[in-house]
């Protein structure tokens, strides 16, 4: 193409990385090149589609919304969309998160739920409740406030001087136990240093942000439940909201609806994005409790919760995100993700036993192997090397360094992730 503007591409170096492949179509699992590649897109194209690409139920719902209302603003305005989709996603949450104040993306999203965290304190006169507590590995996005809440990591080195400061607990990195623990006789000892941070500066800190059970860009590791079940206590008794990240895990991703679901816990706000709109349009919502929204319902105009976003609670995405839920009530979605689940379990276990891969972990439709790396890391050198491999093999997956992960759309047939975990397996034994 012969273009004056040139796309700079997210997470992409101009002088390393291949030239971007064009996509002409997609379709279900597949995408179509211009260069005449059918290509199975194993990661959702960054965990966002859910039903497949090109799917005509959402195609036609965004169409027909089009033409009777693409946007309002929706200070002092409402629209049927909007309130259709509060009304789906009520009979997917637990009944404590009344609710829900539309963004832009799992970025703001969690702007939005920090920012309220911090403000619910201002405006019940604890002003001294303004510290923030995020785990180790863990991954919120790449605006500023989502970069601070975000472990230290390649991306986030050269945003230092933007970052705050907030404090940093340990994950439930089983595989690599930051207390130096075996899961299968620990009593999930790596949440004491939590405990002790809690006991001490309860007075000071407003919230506790995690992404529940799954920590995603950080390396696909997997929680037990129970880690989450004693953050939840441990907030709970030292009156701080916990915030509970499911831009990645929600939509089914871990074989519940939400990933809260499986560990019976019910956060004080939760951050949604990615799959809501079943993959087709850019969404944020932050929910919570009614304890946190009576904090801003005030006679005082300071109290009001002051942000918001142009975009915010496009009809359009309402649209496709009515569709998606829609979907999650006609098709036996549940099931298609019990198949995949399934079929990972059974090639994790094969690969398990492979003597390059360190460690193989599962939650519901996501699959991952952690491979031996001398250089483990996002910057390891194995990822360009296994990422043209599978490329060429006609299957996307883009390693998190040495972490190779599936995470395909729920309309994935068997036989097509068998494939994808031939090529893997090719790859550990070729590459490694
Ligand atoms: C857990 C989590 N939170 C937030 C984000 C940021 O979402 P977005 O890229 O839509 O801003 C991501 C993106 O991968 C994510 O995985």
């Amino acid at each position: 193409m012969n273009s004056a503007l040139q796309i700079w591409h997210p997470f992409t170096n101009g002088a390393l990385d291949p030239a971007p492949l064009l996509v002409r179509k997609a379709e279900g699992v597949y995408l179509y090149t211009a260069d005449e590649r059918k290509i199975i897109d194993a990661i959702s194209s960054w965990w966002v589609n859910l039903h497949g690409h090109a799917n005509p139920r959402i195609a036609a719902a965004i169409a027909e919304q089009a033409k009777k209302l693409e946007h309002v603003i929706l200070a002092g305005f409402s629209h049927e969309a909007a309130e259709e989709l509060a009304a789906r996603l009520t009979k997917w949450l637990p009944k404590d998160l009344t609710h829900m104040f539309f963004s832009d993306d799992g970025s703001t999203a969690v702007e939005v739920a920090l920012k309220m965290a911090v403000q619910y304190f201002q405006n019940l006169s604890r002003p001294e409740k303004t510290e923030i507590v995020a785990l180790a590995h863990g991954y919120h996005g790449d605006t500023a406030g989502a970069m601070s809440v975000s472990d230290e990591s390649p991306f986030t080195q050269p945003f230092d001087s933007m970052r705050y400061a907030v404090h940093r607990v340990n994950s439930a990195y089983c595989y690599r136990c930051p207390v130096g623990l075996q899961r299968e006789s620990c009593h999930i000892e790596c949440v004491d240093q939590l405990e002790h941070l809690l006991e001490d500066r309860g007075e000071q800190i407003a919230t506790v942000i995690l992404e529940p059970l799954l920590q995603g860009a950080g390396g696909m590791i997997v929680h037990p439940v129970e880690f989450l079940q004693r953050v939840r206590a441990l907030c709970t008794k030292h009156d701080v909201l916990l915030i509970v990240d499911e831009v990645l895990t929600g939509f089914g991703r871990t074989g519940k609806m939400f990933a809260c679901d499986l560990a019976n816990v019910v956060p004080d706000l939760m951050c949604v994005s990615k799959g809501i709109t079943g993959g087709f349009m850019t969404m944020g919502v932050t929910l919570c409790t009614d304890r946190v929204e009576a904090a801003f319902r005030s006679d005082n105009r300071l109290h009001t919760f002051y942000h918001g976003h142009s975009y915010t609670g496009n009809a359009l995405a309402c649209a496709a995100a009515n569709a998606n839920l829609q979907i999650f009530d006609d098709e036996p979605v549940f099931d298609r993700i019990a198949t995949i689940a399934k079929v990972n379990a059974e090639r994790l276990a094969q690969l398990r036993e492979m003597h390059q891969v360190g460690d193989a972990r599962q939650i519901g439709t996501m699959g991952a192997i952690e491979l031996l790396a001398d250089d483990a890391g996002y910057l390891s050198a194995l990822r360009p090397k296994l990422y043209g491999f599978f490329l060429e093999r006609g299957v996307l997956l883009r390693p998190l360094g040495n972490v190779v992960y599936v995470l395909p759309p729920y309309v994935i047939q068997p036989d097509e992730l068998h494939r994808v975990y031939d090529v893997m397996v090719e790859a550990v034994e070729t590459l490694l």
